[in-house]
């Protein structure tokens, strides 16, 4: 059944196939993109903390504007979770980053071979440096925030790509915007994301 979110998302990803790495990772997704998307039901879990921030990022113009609306047709319904254990630097982090799965193991549309979903970052927040195994593609919605990669630190506005390959470790901050992302994962599912020591690199924004 056609999905307004679902149809939004793939039209993101098939827009950006190309003859280059970003290009090629944006296909490999939609290679493996589900045909089969269940409706959401409404949860009776209180919302998260970060949600809060999810009108604004989708109220603000940019790119993807099919994919804002359709989302803002189910902000209530978005499944979102924090995954990582706590830590004593960063007190926070738990009320202010949040990932929705939409497609994946718990996605609401199954998929064992792709992870598909979006990553909410509250203004102010680092989110410090994490590995994991799959190959992770990142298409930003709304928001400037600093992305850090191998050390380098760069500015990504949205309707910016960023290709993270297997096992880099990765880093994000905010300023004074909230940052909503859309993410995929391809190769490894179903290792976890895991913070890493990481020297901060160069940095964009000022502390
Ligand atoms: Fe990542």
């Amino acid at each position: 059944m056609p999905d307004p979110l679902h149809d939004a998302l793939a039209a993101l990803y098939r827009a950006r196939i190309a003859p280059d790495p970003i290009g090629a990772e944006a296909a490999r997704v939609l290679a493996a993109w589900p045909q089969h998307w269940i409706a959401p039901a409404p949860q009776d879990a209180a919302p998260h903390t970060a949600s809060r921030h999810v009108s604004s990022v989708l109220a603000a113009g940019g790119p993807a504007s099919d994919l804002r609306a359709a989302l803002r047709d189910v902000a209530a319904l978005l499944p979102w979770h924090y995954s990582y254990p706590p830590r004593a630097d960063g007190p926070d982090l738990a009320a202010e980053i949040a990932f929705a799965e939409l497609i994946g193991p718990r996605g609401w549309a199954g998929s064992t071979s792709i992870r598909v979903g979006l990553t909410l970052i509250g203004p102010g927040t680092y989110y410090p440096a994490h590995a994991h195994p799959a190959v992770e593609l990142y298409a930003v919605i709304s928001g400037t925030a600093e992305w850090t990669a191998c050390g380098e630190a760069t500015l990504r506005p949205p309707g910016a790509w960023i290709l993270h390959q297997s096992g880099t470790p990765h880093a994000m901050r905010t300023a004074a915007e909230p940052l909503l992302a859309v993410y995929s994962w391809t190769g490894d599912l179903q290792s976890p994301s895991v913070y890493v020591e990481y020297p901060p690199g160069r940095r964009a924004i000022p502390s």
